[in-house]
């Protein structure tokens, strides 16, 4: 009976040792395997636009599709939202991070603290700036430079192709920027490629960018800021590169109340290609969009599983983006998914 009774105690012993191993790390990066689900901590920035809300809604779908469990949560346009999201995933023991970070610089800290409890970190949709590049396993997202450079590519030939002359009689196209969140990778970006691009053309001499301002990624705050630049400069502006459609499209409404005509007194390109800059295009107030691609989540979730997996994944993926001029509108519209 004694004898029966401690092989009893053993066997009960071992199974709760087996049972209170599943939290520790090396189980970690067995996840994936299809033994356990993967846990993903997701710090996204907020809603400040409609390309953001679609992003929102693919990483979420992604996720669900991919049967992976996202903790979710919206840093509500702050950093140190962000950096105390990803403090509360490594406390929690996620799987894996990832986040869109809101500005370039100030993650060094945290990304530390993630790679010292071995969880791997994704960086999604815009890019960071580090001392120390391995405290990242890979980015997927968007080439922000060049879409920056499209953006001049497509003005500089459609003013020519339009035969298009300056409004204020003189010899310069003036151009007015509306740029996204400042220290954001994208605004910082978008910024460069497109003057890159204007100093690289062979009619660079007939452009000058009269202002450039933050209009905040957000349709209101790109019809105040439009409207100060209007002010200023009345029927100087010839040409708004607005950094993403949501600014352009209350760029529009300011144009609009300033008695001018989108798109015909005032040339408009924007990034993104959401819905909303479609149907402006077919209405003749917007001229072209350069796409900036939000659906990323399945790139996202299917990289997550590898590097779980322990499998070499590209340091940096890119998805793919069109570029879209007012006279393919009416019939893209309709097959658009954000
Ligand atoms: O990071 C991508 C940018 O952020 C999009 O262009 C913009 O609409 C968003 O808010």
């Amino acid at each position: 009976m004694k004898k029966v009774l401690s092989i009893v105690v053993g066997l009960l012993l071992l199974t709760m040792a087996i049972g209170c191993g599943s939290n520790t790390s090396s189980d970690k990066s067995s996840a994936g395997k299809g033994d356990k689900q993967i846990v993903m901590g997701f710090s996204q920035i907020g809603a400040e636009s409609e390309w953001r809300t679609a992003h929102t809604k693919d990483i979420k779908q992604a996720a669900q599709d991919a049967g992976i469990k996202l903790i979710f949560s919206d840093a509500q346009q702050k950093q140190e939202n962000q950096i105390k999201a990803i403090r509360s995933f490594i406390a929690q023991g996620v799987d894996i991070i990832a986040f869109t970070p809101i500005v370039e610089t100030g993650w060094d800290t945290v990304l530390k603290e993630a790679k010292d409890a071995k969880i791997p970190v994704i960086i999604v949709d815009r890019d960071v700036k580090l001392n120390d590049d391995s405290l990242y396993v890979a980015k997927i997202g968007t080439d922000s430079v060049t879409e920056g450079q499209n953006a001049f590519k497509w003005i500089d030939e459609y003013m020519k192709k339009q035969n298009k002359k300056p409004r204020d009689g003189g010899d310069k196209f003036n151009i007015v920027v509306l740029e996204g969140t400042v220290g954001s990778s994208v605004a910082v970006r978008r910024s460069q490629g497109f003057t890159e691009a204007m100093k690289a053309s062979p009619d660079a001499s007939k452009y000058e960018i009269l202002a450039s301002q933050t209009g905040e990624f957000t349709r209101q705050k790109g019809q105040e800021v439009m409207e100060s630049f209007l002010k200023s400069y009345g029927d100087k502006i010839d040409i708004l590169f607005a950094q993403n459609d949501d600014m352009a499209l209350g760029a529009i409404q300011a144009i609009e109340a300033a008695g001018l005509k989108p798109g015909k007194d005032i040339t408009i390109i924007s990034i993104d290609g959401v819905k909303g800059i479609f149907q402006a295009m077919i209405e003749g107030k917007s001229n072209c969009t350069v796409e900036c691609n939000p659906l990323q989540g399945k790139l996202l979730m299917e990289t997550a599983k590898k590097i779980l997996k322990g499998e070499k994944v590209e340091k940096n993926v890119f998805v793919k983006e069109g570029v879209f001029p007012a006279d393919t509108a009416k019939d893209t519209l309709p097959s658009r998914k954000y």
